[in-house]
């Protein structure tokens, strides 16, 4: 390890962050009784500009009328490039209702995106003299948002995670896709036999994002999975970002909750091993040995920490 050693993700549980248009309440009552970890409330994309006014009042009500439980509630909020960010952070804040816990931001492009909604934020929970301190999602899903990644990172205390939007970015980019996440049928590589062979175009941001929030003490969350009918893609896409080191995934559609709880909890079988490892090292200690054979395979002190990371996961979702 460095001398600077890194910073811990925020406690909260993020297996699976469960999208809902503020346009259509009549979501509300069955996001909040859902299985999911966190709930996002959209004023954004998913939401027509001529309902955007409707959304942000339904999204108020629900805010206080709707139990949440121990749910952590956020809601997106619209880019600092249109002119609602404002009305939608004034619908939410201007008020001394306690129970929201985060804005997303959309698109964030740079630092100062951040910060400008960190000085509004602040103003508005002084005005009201607000006792709880809002938190910072911000969506990775332009250019410049992955280029101005590390600035981001460090834009705003308030900052707890970084999710990536595969279909902005996608735009963004330029890319010839029009699938919202999962493989792209015209990005492949030929097996010796000719044979296609899907490969994942949104490798290399997510791994730079999860780089990104890992070194700064920030949750990394995989976005959406838009075709809701394609379980297995779903289930593959979450997997790939589970492995890379995501800590959850969003879901559109109740559908895909479950599969992102079990993704995103370590199996039985995983936490054996876990277990297993940290044994036969601390055996492997007792001997003044710093490397041992587990199942076969190699282990040293560096697999100890690997093991941790699972342990600690599910520490997190199940308590000690
Ligand atoms: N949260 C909770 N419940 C939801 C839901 C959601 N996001 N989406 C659908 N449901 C409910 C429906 O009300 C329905 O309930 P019922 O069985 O009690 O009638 C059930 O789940 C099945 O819904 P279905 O008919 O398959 O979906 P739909 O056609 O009503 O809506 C979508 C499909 C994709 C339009 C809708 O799920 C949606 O708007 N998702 C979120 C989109 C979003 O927020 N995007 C922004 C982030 S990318
Ligand atoms: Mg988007």
């Amino acid at each position: 390890m460095s001398f600077l050693l890194q910073p811990p993700i925020p406690e909260r549980l993020n297996r699976c962050q469960l999208f809902g248009p503020g346009s259509r309440p009549e979501l509300f009552e069955k996001m909040a009784t859902s299985k999911a970890d966190v709930i996002n409330l959209d004023l954004e994309d998913s939401v027509a500009p001529t309902s955007k006014a409707e959304a942000r009042k339904n999204i108020s009500e629900a805010i206080t009328k709707i139990d949440w439980g121990t749910k952590t509630l956020s809601v997106r909020i619209n880019g600092l490039d249109t002119e609602y960010w404002v009305d939608d952070i004034l619908s939410l804040l201007d008020n001394k209702n306690e129970r929201l816990d985060c804005i997303m931001i959309p698109k964030a492009g740079n630092s100062s995106d951040v910060y400008a909604v960190d000085a509004f934020v602040t103003a508005l929970e002084k005005k009201n003299k607000r006792k709880k301190e809002i938190n910072f999602e911000v969506i990775i899903e332009t250019a410049a948002g992955l280029e101005n990644i590390n600035e981001i990172a460090v834009s705003s205390e308030r900052l707890i995670s970084m999710s990536f939007g595969v279909a902005d970015y996608a735009a963004s980019m330029g890319m010839q896709t029009t699938n919202i996440g999962g493989t792209q049928s015209g990005y492949y590589t030929l097996s010796e036999k000719g044979d296609k062979q899907l490969m994942d175009p949104w490798h290399q941001p997510m791994v730079s994002m999860i780089a990104t929030c890992r070194a700064n003490g920030l949750l990394p969350v995989d976005g959406p999975f838009g075709d809701i009918s394609d379980k297995e893609g779903y289930i593959a896409q979450a997997k790939r970002s589970a492995t890379l080191g995501m800590a959850g995934k969003w879901a559109i559609h109740p559908s895909q909750i479950e599969l992102a709880n079990e993704i995103f909890t370590p199996s039985k079988e995983a936490l054996e091993n876990a277990h297993g490892i940290i044994k036969a090292m601390e055996d492997a200690e007792k001997e003044g040995a710093g490397a041992a054979v587990f199942n076969g395979k190699l282990i040293d002190i560096a697999s100890i920490k690997q093991a941790k990371v699972l342990i600690d996961q599910h520490d997190k979702i199940f308590g000690k």
